[in-house]
């Protein structure tokens, strides 16, 4: 057997009110009598509790003397309130804020001119409270009377009583407005009845059997009971649990609850209970319906978490169902943190809500609720999951402040000291407005109410790692190297003693000298900023990460050829490079050249060098000398032309060998190391 409950079963806002009014009377009128104005509710056994706690219902005032009297729920004409104020009774009016405001709306129309209709059940309290707001004076217009003739009237304000059907109040006012033009129409069903109303028409629809719980006076359990007969022939009104014939039940495969706004909780569970216990063998259904009646009675209370759909905003407050008896209202104040928002832009119907329960009437009967701080709450403990957790959030500074600025990081706003914004100082802290950031809460006190964000903190571990992971390159790429291995680079920096070349992670240097085989005198000569060059690894300093490269050991060193091919007293022919005062150069191959000595350059005395050769010159020479090891070597033009041959004199040296004179006695320091 299948037990389905309506969510909507039981107290509604107004009975619940009504309640805890007299439970506070009980409470802080200990030695004064209480009573309420008719009974509270209608439902016997809730009375019987409360006569059993002192509570005495009286019909009219003039049957008592003194003490509290309690206005129940249905409300009371004007002049009955007036008249327990002038006796001097103790007033708790706990009319339902739905009926209040019906009240309201008859009181301020009737007074306007307009002919008040209620549609309602004339003998019902709350139509005869309502009536008693506009003299008495209104049309009711109920099940059993029909609309009377209504041109008469000018204009006509219709309302209606808060338990009756939408499809008698709609037909009612067609007939209105088929015979009078100038009518207002106030639609004042209670919603929650609405509600009930239709849960009950849904599951009377699908079930064999349908159990309506509550008064047998109840005018709100009747129409229950009515709706649900339309659908659901098996339908049965009891008051409570002894009113079930459970044998008979047996036969019902699925079987429906709902209950009127005045069934206290505890009666629909008894009810329940008998059902399980007695129909139901199966346990996990039992469990089932058990966790489905405890949702339907989960508790509402100042402080209680919501959730519910927006089903109306303005640009001051919207409404939500919250799945109570009330629908939810939340101000703007409540809602957002800056007031110059519209609501309607930023909410829509439908939207789901979460929010705090602030009271459970806000005067007006919604229960009045908070999201903001249902946000603050959870931004307060995301705050300390942020902070625990050391968690990195994204934010977006919105404003600037004395000493900082202030940070909008999702779920709260939080400070940032000017000086845990970065390394770098900033004059001016507006111009970071807008700039978006990422950090850490490095500091949270909440007794103190103090947050500090800071992005410096990660900035400094991103500079620590990305050091870190640079370093790591570096030891991967330098450990990788060889000597002698070939590397292709870019020239990064030409500087007058060499260059520095981009390879891999690193730069390498090359040294003035081991750029070219030939003469640098800078740099600037051989390579370009940019270019892309060759070069082969000649040393490695893993500790310090330093490279040193050298581009003319891509070639062949010009001596080893040079040595290869030529010998002393060989001739070759040579070009002058250069001309200095004891000598000219010359190049006999590419990058290798010799010293002509001026006293080589001919048999006859020299002067001057350039009176004998030039720049560009090609000479025909001799090599007179290899100096092995400082690749030196000596040319001779004389000794390449023939001896000219001279008449000696007797007794006059013309030449005499020096046996002891060295190449430096012959040039001086010009083959000397640099
Ligand atoms: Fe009020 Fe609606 Fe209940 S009018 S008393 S909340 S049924």
């Amino acid at each position: 057997m299948e037990i389905i409950l309506a969510k909507s079963a039981g107290y509604c806002f107004g009975v619940n009110n009504a309640i805890d009014s007299v439970e506070k009377a009980i409470k802080n009128f200990k030695n004064t009598n209480i009573y309420t104005l008719g009974p509270i509710i209608h439902n016997p056994q809730v009375i019987k509790k409360l006569v059993s706690k002192g509570v005495k219902s009286i019909n009219d005032l003039t049957e008592v003397n003194e003490g509290v009297v309690v206005i129940r729920s249905h409300g009371v004409g004007e002049k009955i309130i007036r008249e327990a104020e002038k006796l001097g009774f103790n007033i708790i009016n706990a009319t339902c804020p739905y009926v209040k405001s019906i009240q309201q709306k008859a009181k301020e129309h009737y007074k306007n001119g307009y002919q008040i209709i209620i549609v309602g059940n004339e003998n019902h309290p709350e139509v005869i409270g309502i009536n008693g707001w506009c003299d008495s004076e209104a049309l009711i217009i109920g099940e059993k009377n029909k609309v009377p003739n209504l041109k008469k009237y000018d204009k006509i304000c219709v309302v209606a009583q808060t338990t009756i059907t939408e499809d008698f109040f709609n037909d009612v006012t067609k007939e209105i407005k088929d015979q009078n033009s100038n009518v207002i129409v106030f639609n004042t069903i209670c919603n929650a009845t609405r509600e009930r109303q239709e849960e009950t028409k849904n599951i009377a629809s699908k079930v064999n059997c349908m159990i309506i719980v509550g008064g047998y006076h109840s005018s709100n359990t009747q129409k229950l009971v009515i709706i649900s007969k339309k659908y659901c022939k098996n339908t049965f009104h009891i008051e409570s649990k002894k009113d079930i014939d459970i044998d008979s039940m047996n036969k019902f495969k699925k079987i429906g609850i709902s209950a009127g706004a005045s069934t206290p909780n505890w009666i629909i569970k008894e009810v329940i209970q008998l059902m399980e216990n007695q129909l139901n063998d199966n346990e996990e259904e039992q469990k089932e319906v058990h966790e489905s009646y405890e949702e339907t009675f989960k508790s509402f209370r100042r402080g209680n978490i919501v959730k519910g759909k927006v089903l109306s905003v303005t640009e001051n407050e919207l409404f939500i169902n919250i799945g109570y008896k009330s629908d939810g209202i939340i101000e703007k104040k409540e809602y957002t943190k800056d007031l110059n928002d519209d609501l309607t832009k930023i909410v829509k119907v439908e939207d789901e809500v979460e929010a705090i329960i602030l009271d459970l009437n806000d005067g007006s009967g919604y229960v009045k609720l908070s999201k903001l701080r249902v946000d603050n709450k959870k931004a307060m403990q995301e705050i300390v999951n942020v902070f625990n957790e050391k968690r990195t959030v994204e934010g977006k500074i919105i404003k600037s402040v004395k000493g900082g600025l202030i940070v909008d990081i999702g779920f709260t706003e939080v400070f940032m000291p000017a000086s845990q914004y970065h390394f770098k100082f900033v004059k001016d802290l507006n111009t970071l407005v807008g700039e978006e950031v990422k950090g850490k809460i490095i500091e949270y006190d909440k007794k103190k109410n103090k947050i500090i964000f800071s992005q410096k903190i990660i900035l400094e571990e991103e500079e620590k790692n990305r050091r870190e992971q640079e370093l790591k390159t570096k030891k991967e790429f330098i450990d990788s190297l060889d000597v002698n291995q070939n590397v292709t680079g870019k020239i990064k920096t030409i500087m007058k003693y060499g260059v520095f070349i981009e390879i891999g992670s690193l730069d390498g240097f090359v040294h003035i000298s081991d750029l070219s085989w030939g003469k640098v005198k800078h740099p600037s000569e051989v390579v370009k900023e940019g270019e892309t060059v060759e070069a082969v690894v000649t040393n490695i300093d893993k500790d310090n990460f330093k490279i040193k490269l050298s581009i003319k050991d891509l070639t062949e060193d010009p001596w080893t050829n040079f040595r290869k091919d030529f010998s002393v007293n060989d001739e070759v022919d040579v070009e002058i490079t250069n001309i200095l005062p004891f000598g000219g150069f010359a190049q006999i191959i590419p990058h290798v050249e010799g010293l002509i000595h001026i006293s080589e350059l001919s048999h006859e005395k020299v002067n001057k060098v350039d009176d004998v050769i030039k720049v560009g010159d090609s000479v025909k020479v001799k090599i007179i000398g290899i100096d092995e090891e400082n690749k030196k070597i000596s040319l001779s033009i004389k000794e390449s032309l023939p001896p000219i041959v001279k008449e000696i004199e007797e007794n006059i040296t013309v030449y005499k060998e020096d046996v002891n004179n060295t190449l430096g006695d012959l040039f001086g320091d010009l083959f000397k190391d640099d």
